[in-house]
């Protein structure tokens, strides 16, 4: 009898920890390694509220706190959803988790039997399918092509949907592409949407407040109120605020379905850390006007990036409304050959051959379920970027055909 739970041959290791694994060695070996491979921001977390932490430590805010949640933080969380997203939401209807990771998860193992289908964007975050196939369910992913600007159409959505489908997870702006959908590209979706009344869409709003040139975030349930009723709607202090390492994430949704997270997430982890929750107080009602502060440094980094990646020969980079990545195509290297002669066949090739090559990490477009493209993450200095496009512009004109 095997040891191991018969879910966990579905789940690949993750496609990204090669490349990580790669880097490591690679810097342990006295390589100079530029890592474009991170998912944070490289701005630290506010003052204001690391003291909120500091001072929940001093007044002994250190005991367990209500599994899902202290009320102080739903209201706050309430109050932002109102504030920014005009969606009405009440206490219970909130449900606050160890990053909204696991604000997803809860849902997922929720609500998927076996057999039941998730529809996913491709490209996606990777963790989407794993998570998925761990509650059982089937993942179901939907190419959305560059020529789209990496959105979904209306028609491939209705074509994905089966009497199995219960959830269409939607990422806006997304990791890894940083495409956002306007007001109107999520009107093509919710009109398909309310045509199947059995699906439900779990919409992760992350990168909410990480957009630029005046693109207008909007969610799904403030566009259709008529999808109310089956959307949960996730958020999360990690990114806007620089918070990764706190471990904050919240949902808002039905009742019910809050509910059922609530008794998976009181027999696993319990609440999320209190001290936390204290900062996370501070974040959501605290000054915001760091927000467009940061916002102005990642929109010029994704600039800078841009317009030196499609200097490259071999490479394209569209421009996208939010996040901190960019998914160049690489389509103009595969079938080329490396100096040493090696054939660069696809764009897990590519990304090695970078990272062999040149020291900068980044990540294979395979890993996110659209090829032939790679991520980069630009939260960090134009310094560095400024070097890591120029050793990815050296490498790619050192190809021969
Ligand atoms: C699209 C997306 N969703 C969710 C998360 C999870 O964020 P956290 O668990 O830190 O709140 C991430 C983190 O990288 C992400 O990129």
């Amino acid at each position: 009898m095997a040891f191991l739970a018969d879910r966990l041959a579905r789940v690949k290791p993750s496609p990204t920890m090669a490349i990580t694994a790669l880097a490591t060695e690679l810097k342990a070996a006295g390589r100079d390694i530029i890592a474009l491979s991170q998912g944070e921001p490289d701005f630290d977390t506010p003052p204001n509220i690391r003291e909120a932490g500091i001072r929940a430590i001093q007044n002994g805010e250190t005991r367990y706190t209500v599994f899902d949640g202290r009320i102080e933080l739903k209201r706050a969380i309430c109050g932002k959803f109102k504030r920014e997203n005009g969606l009405d939401y009440e206490p219970g209807q909130i449900t606050v988790s160890n990053g909204g990771k696991q604000v997803l998860y809860n849902a997922l193992v929720a609500t998927l039997s076996p057999g039941d289908e998730v529809v996913i964007p491709a490209p996606y975050w990777v963790s989407y399918p794993e998570m998925v196939l761990l509650a059982d369910g089937n993942p179901v992913p939907v190419a959305c092509s560059q020529n789209n600007g990496f959105k979904m159409r209306p028609e491939d959505l209705d074509a994905a949907i089966t009497p199995k489908t219960k959830w269409l997870i939607l990422n806006s702006p997304s990791n890894p592409t940083g495409a956002a959908y306007s007001e109107t590209d999520l009107q093509g979706v919710a009109e398909v949407l309310l045509r199947h009344p059995h699906v439900w869409v779990m919409t992760d709003d992350m990168y909410e407040h990480l957009v630029y040139d005046d693109f207008e975030f909007t969610t799904i349930a403030q566009v259709e109120p008529r999808l109310y009723d089956r959307t949960l709607t996730v958020n999360g202090v990690s990114k806007a605020y620089c918070m990764t390492g706190w471990r904050i994430g919240y949902g808002g949704g039905p009742k019910p379905l809050i509910k059922a997270m609530g008794a998976i997430q009181s027999n696993s982890t319990a609440n999320p850390c209190s001290i936390s929750q204290a900062a996370a107080i501070e974040a959501l009602t605290g000054p915001q006007d760091f927000i467009p502060v940061h916002n102005q440094s990642f929109k010029e980094r994704r600039d800078l990036v841009v317009d030196l990646l499609n200097r490259v020969p071999g490479l394209f980079c569209p421009r996208p409304e939010g996040a901190f990545y960019v998914y160049p195509s690489c389509a103009g290297v595969i079938g080329k050959r490396t100096p040493a002669g090696a054939p660069i066949a696809n764009d897990e090739d590519f990304v090695r051959y970078l990272l062999e090559e040149t020291g900068v990490a980044v990540v294979h477009g395979a890993a996110f379920g659209l090829s032939p493209h790679f991520r980069v993450s630009y939260a960090t200095s134009t310094e560095v970027l400024r070097e890591a496009c120029a050793r990815m512009d050296r490498a790619c004109r050192a190809l021969s055909s």
